[in-house]
């Protein structure tokens, strides 16, 4: 029987360490039979060790510029440090899971797309065998958002690239045929011009945000990623704050909490 995706979740680098319960759900969910997939960010522990090497973040309409020091960086605190905590979080919470990379069985295979952001990866394929073997283990797939990068030509060498979290969690969802895309982040929900919360977005409103700048800088990508994720048949992206108690519990039910985009 093929491997059913409740939902793939990304839990962004600002929720990360705050005392939320997050990981808690994801066992809980786990334990429910709902094994869920996990994207996780590391926004704010890449920016301390780059800034520990004497190196500047900058960021291009919410993605990190990425030099050749700088993904050294990201590829070392991303893949190690960030993912390894967070496998022993889940697993001292009673969880079963196994921490990965988007380069990990090829999953997430990227070319650069554009030169301005150096060594971003755009994501052309998912090769999603590695999470399915995962899951059907009964395992949850901790992914750090790190592609591969595909030789474009023969002879050219296999690299590795930044990919942002949300767009990495975007491409998956799509490609998993998840039920839901739940993103966990540091604002209640994608906010108007007035700093409201926009209870329900479609597509089109998604983009009109982007296009007129209220939506800026880290939720430009989580809006580009749920276009991505109903594009392919996702059903629902939900963007929530991930620093309350319960949120992602919560995030699998039908509650208004946070802002939800459908088609
Ligand atoms: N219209 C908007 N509504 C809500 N947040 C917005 C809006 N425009 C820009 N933002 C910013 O998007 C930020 C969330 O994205 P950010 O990339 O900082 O976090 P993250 O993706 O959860 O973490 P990470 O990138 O480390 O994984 C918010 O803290 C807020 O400053
Ligand atoms: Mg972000």
């Amino acid at each position: 029987m093929p491997v059913k995706v409740p939902v793939v979740v990304k839990i962004g680098g600002s929720t990360l360490g705050s005392a939320d319960t997050s990981f808690a759900d994801l066992v809980a969910l786990q334990q429910q039979g709902r094994t869920p997939v996990v994207v996780h960010g590391g926004g704010p522990v890449i920016t301390q060790w780059m800034q520990k090497q004497g190196l500047t973040p900058t960021f291009v309409r919410g993605l990190r510029v990425t030099d050749a020091p700088s993904l050294d960086i990201v590829v070392a605190v991303l893949t190690g440090l960030i993912n390894k905590q967070l496998v022993g979080t889940v697993t001292a919470l009673g969880g079963k899971t196994v921490g990965i990379s988007g380069a990990d069985g090829a999953l997430l295979q990227c070319v650069i797309a554009n030169p301005e952001l150096g060594l971003v990866g755009e994501i052309v394929k998912v090769s999603p065998e590695p999470v399915l073997d995962i899951l059907e283990k009964g395992f949850i797939p901790l992914i750090a958002p790190v592609g591969i990068r595909m030789p474009q030509k023969p002879g050219d060498p296999c690299g590795l690239l930044n990919i942002n979290g949300d767009t990495a969690a975007g491409h998956l969802a799509g490609a998993l045929g998840a039920q839901r895309l739940v993103f966990l982040t540091d604002v209640e929900g994608v906010m108007d011009s007035d700093r409201r919360v926009i209870p329900r977005l479609s597509v089109r409103m998604a983009k009109d945000l982007i296009a007129s700048g209220t939506a800026a800088g880290g939720m430009i990508p989580k809006l580009e990623a749920c276009v991505t994720a109903l594009e392919r048949r996702v059903p629902a992206a939900r963007i929530l704050d991930g620093r309350a108690s319960g949120a992602l519990a919560r995030a699998m039910g039908e509650g208004s909490e946070g802002t939800w985009v459908t088609a």
